[in-house]
């Protein structure tokens, strides 16, 4: 719940401390210059200032489709290795403080503060239909809506962890939110990820070369602590592959019709690649 990590936000207009306030029944973060953010009826509140984000986030529709996805357990073997990292001795007594940019449906985080005692975590995403599922997601985690490239409404130094699957990562603000000593872990698909999928859906493909400008982009405030490839088959009815594709922009651009079709052409049950590789770099 929000009221669980509400002393590791930050004001987005002023960068303040926030309280979590209760005004008529509603509730409401309120900064120490008075500033003020309404809790959603669903448990998140938007930390955003100023002009509304130029990205939107993904649908309603694609989180549906993610959520089925990743609830049958499909990408298991991916938790388990962003958890793996989390889960590490903690000398500060407080226990792992865990910020997930780009959240979607809260899959990962609540995976990953399930396998890690006296954890708790933020859920950050930019769509508010992501939001809702993060609020919803664990016990100890709370939701926030924010545009992590406007800035993440966090404290300096709060979180002994940022994770970021694929989603967006912003290396200077991830440092900024991170104790000394915490790690930015991020997961991006190899050329192999899906690859059975991609040339049959016209599928978005990946940039060979990721993983080193990840290292570039993060080099000035992060050195590279870890590097794990996960690579696992997949057996996938033909429901799940329009899951995974529906999870993706590559639906929208198809249309239902012509991914059923696709589909349809694909043995059933079809075996598809998932292939990945988990980055984990230190704070300087
Ligand atoms: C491919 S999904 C991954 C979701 C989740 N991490 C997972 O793997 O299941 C990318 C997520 O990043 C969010 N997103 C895109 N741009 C963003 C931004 N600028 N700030 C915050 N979140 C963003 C999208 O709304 C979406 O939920
Ligand atoms: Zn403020």
């Amino acid at each position: 719940m929000l009221s669980d990590v509400t002393d590791l936000l930050a004001c987005p207009q002023c960068a303040s401390a926030v309280e979590l306030e209760t005004d008529g029944g509603a509730k409401v973060l309120v900064c120490v210059l008075g500033h003020r953010f309404d809790v959603a009826r669903q448990g998140y509140v938007s930390l955003v200032s100023g002009a509304p984000s130029k990205f939107e986030g993904d649908t309603s529709d694609m989180l549906e489709a993610r959520a089925r996805f990743l609830d049958a357990g499909h990408y298991d073997p991916l938790v388990s290795a962003v958890a793996a990292v989390v889960d590490r001795d903690d000398h500060s007594g407080q226990g792992p403080r865990v910020l997930e940019v780009g959240a979607g449906t809260g899959h990962y985080l609540a995976g990953v503060l399930d396998r890690s005692a006296g954890s708790r975590g933020v859920g950050l995403d930019v769509s508010k239909y992501a939001a809702r599922r993060i609020a919803k997601s664990h016990p100890r985690v709370g939701a926030v809506v924010a545009d992590a490239w406007a800035g993440l409404p966090l404290r300096d130094r709060a979180m002994t962890d940022v994770l970021c699957v694929f989603a967006p990562r912003n290396a200077g603000e991830s440092h900024r939110v991170l104790a000394p000593g915490g790690r930015l872990t991020v997961l991006t698909p190899t050329g192999r990820h899906l690859s059975e999928l991609i040339d049959a859906f016209g599928m978005v493909n990946v940039d060979e070369r990721k993983v080193e400008r990840l290292d570039a982009a993060t080099a000035e405030h992060f050195a590279p602590a870890q590097r794990t490839d996960v690579e696992f088959s997949m057996t996938l009815t033909h429901a799940d592959v329009v899951r995974v594709v529906g999870m993706g922009p590559t639906a929208r651009h198809l249309g239902p019709d012509a991914l059923s079709a696709k589909v349809a052409e694909l043995p059933q049950p079809a075996t598809v690649t998932a292939s990945v590789t988990v980055s984990t770099y230190e704070r300087h």
